[in-house]
């Protein structure tokens, strides 16, 4: 298993390169269920989780290739497929329940495990099923399996309200409405960025979708629809991730193929810590000058602040001069990093939803375990920041959501490597 070393304390400079989103490339390539034929979904992250939604088509009889780099990925969906979802896959990524619409809605049933348990919190799929009942899917629970028929073979047009903004319940429930019979009316959906590079993309496959973006999504239904050619966002996280990097003191880092208007929660909460925050052609420039200032951040559905950057903004408020207030309302238990961030000298108490973070000179390097994908950027970040050595553990998370993170870092001075352990 590998780890990260990082020697801290260098100046980051210079400018870095965001990848395809991996929450908008794992829907979208899910979303080739939904028609018989060559796809090709492109700028597609060459992470372990695409890797994973590949096996997952794989085992469907779907053909799944992507070019050496990994970044443009074929996939042949035959006119006939298993419509299961397997334990063994789905329980390394829970964001396999993402074929679960188009399953139901091209296919007219289907077997797909639940995800269970996850170190950030419950998560149940409960919308996600209701959602898809509301369709008029049959829906029963067995053997840790959701089995889901339709009668007569195909969804039937409906209104459905989630009770909890969810992303990719609204993504599921958005694709199984493309080949449903009549107009569906989904309201309380998720805005995020994601939800609308799917829609774009099952438009560009013949759906009738609008209102993605809104709160109300309004989905037409039509007989079939056409493969899909799409090139997928750039990941709004991975460039958060880097602007924070950028953030911190002493730092100048210009991330460059990202969308300023996917950032503006986090891009204002940079400048509130007085950051130095510009879009410049291509991309944005972030310089940290000195201690940030204290800040409380609450995190929230799209457009509020993102829970995906909530551990990372909390590294840069460790090194704040006074105290910063987080409230965490997406996720239940998103504070795994706190107990790793404090072995390196963070002054940071829990109660709840809610973190105080007291603002310390310098954090001061030890080894650490990452517990999640967010939680272990979030060390990445502290690492680089820190005096002496920081070893990052258990970086198989790491690799799940950032493309080769090390070998984007070290151009920009950082001394950064992976070991294997
Ligand atoms: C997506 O997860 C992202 N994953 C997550 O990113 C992200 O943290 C999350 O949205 C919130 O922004 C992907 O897109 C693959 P939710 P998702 O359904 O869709 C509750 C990362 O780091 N809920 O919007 O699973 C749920 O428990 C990952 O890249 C229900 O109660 O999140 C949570 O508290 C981590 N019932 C809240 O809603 C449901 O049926 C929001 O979850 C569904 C969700």
């Amino acid at each position: 298993m590998d780890k990260i070393v990082i020697d801290g304390g260098a100046p980051l400079r210079g400018s870095v390169d965001v990848s395809g989103a991996k929450n908008a490339a794992l829907p979208t390539l899910a979303a080739a269920l939904l028609a018989e034929g060559d796809h090709v979904v492109r700028n597609v992250p060459n992470l372990a989780d695409v890797r994973t939604m590949g096996r997952l088509l794989g085992s469907m009889e779907c053909a799944f290739e992507r070019d050496p780099a990994g970044h443009v990925a074929r996939i042949r969906v035959p006119a006939a497929i298993t419509p299961e979802a397997p334990y063994e896959l789905v329980k390394t990524m829970r964001a396999s329940v993402v074929v679960l619409g188009p399953l139901a809605a091209r296919w007219g049933k289907a077997r797909v495990s639940l995800p269970g348990g996850c170190a950030i919190g419950a998560r149940p799929i409960d919308q996600h099923l209701k959602g898809l009942a509301a369709l008029g899917a049959k829906i029963t629970l067995e053997h840790g399996y959701v089995d889901v028929e339709v009668p007569g073979g195909r969804l039937k047009g409906t209104v459905f309200t989630f009770d909890g903004q969810t992303v990719t319940g609204t993504e599921n429930i958005m694709m199984a409405a493309t080949l449903a019979e009549g107009r569906t009316v989904l309201e309380n959906c998720a805005r995020e960025p994601e939800v609308v590079d799917l829609a774009n993309a099952l438009n560009r496959m013949g759906a009738r979708i609008e209102g993605a973006g809104t709160a109300e999504l309004r989905i037409d239904g039509v007989e079939s629809l056409r493969p899909l050619d799409h090139a997928v966002i750039p990941d709004r996280i991975e460039a958060g991730t880097f602007l924070v990097a950028g953030a911190l003191p002493g730092n100048d880092v210009t991330v460059m193929g990202c969308v300023p208007g996917h950032l503006e929660a986090l891009i204002e909460k940079l400048r509130t810590v007085g950051a130095d925050v510009k879009e410049v052609a291509g991309g944005v420039r972030v310089v940290g000058d000195g201690r940030p200032r204290p800040t409380d951040i609450r995190t929230q559905p799209h457009p509020g602040f993102p829970t995906d950057m909530q551990a990372q903004m909390m590294v840069l408020l460790c090194l704040a001069e006074g105290s910063s207030r987080l409230t965490e309302t997406v996720f239940e238990n998103r504070y795994m990093h706190v107990q790793e961030l404090q072995r390196l000298g963070a002054d940071i108490t829990v109660d709840g939803k809610t973190a105080v973070v007291r603002g310390v000179p310098a954090l001061s390097g030890a080894p650490v375990m990452a517990s999640d994908l967010r939680a272990s950027a979030a060390l990445v970040l502290a690492g680089l920041a820190a005096k002496g050595t920081t070893e990052v553990q258990r970086v198989y998370h790491l690799d799940r959501g950032y493309e080769r993170i090390e070998a984007k870092l070290a151009p920009l001075g950082a001394r950064i490597t992976r070991v294997k352990a």
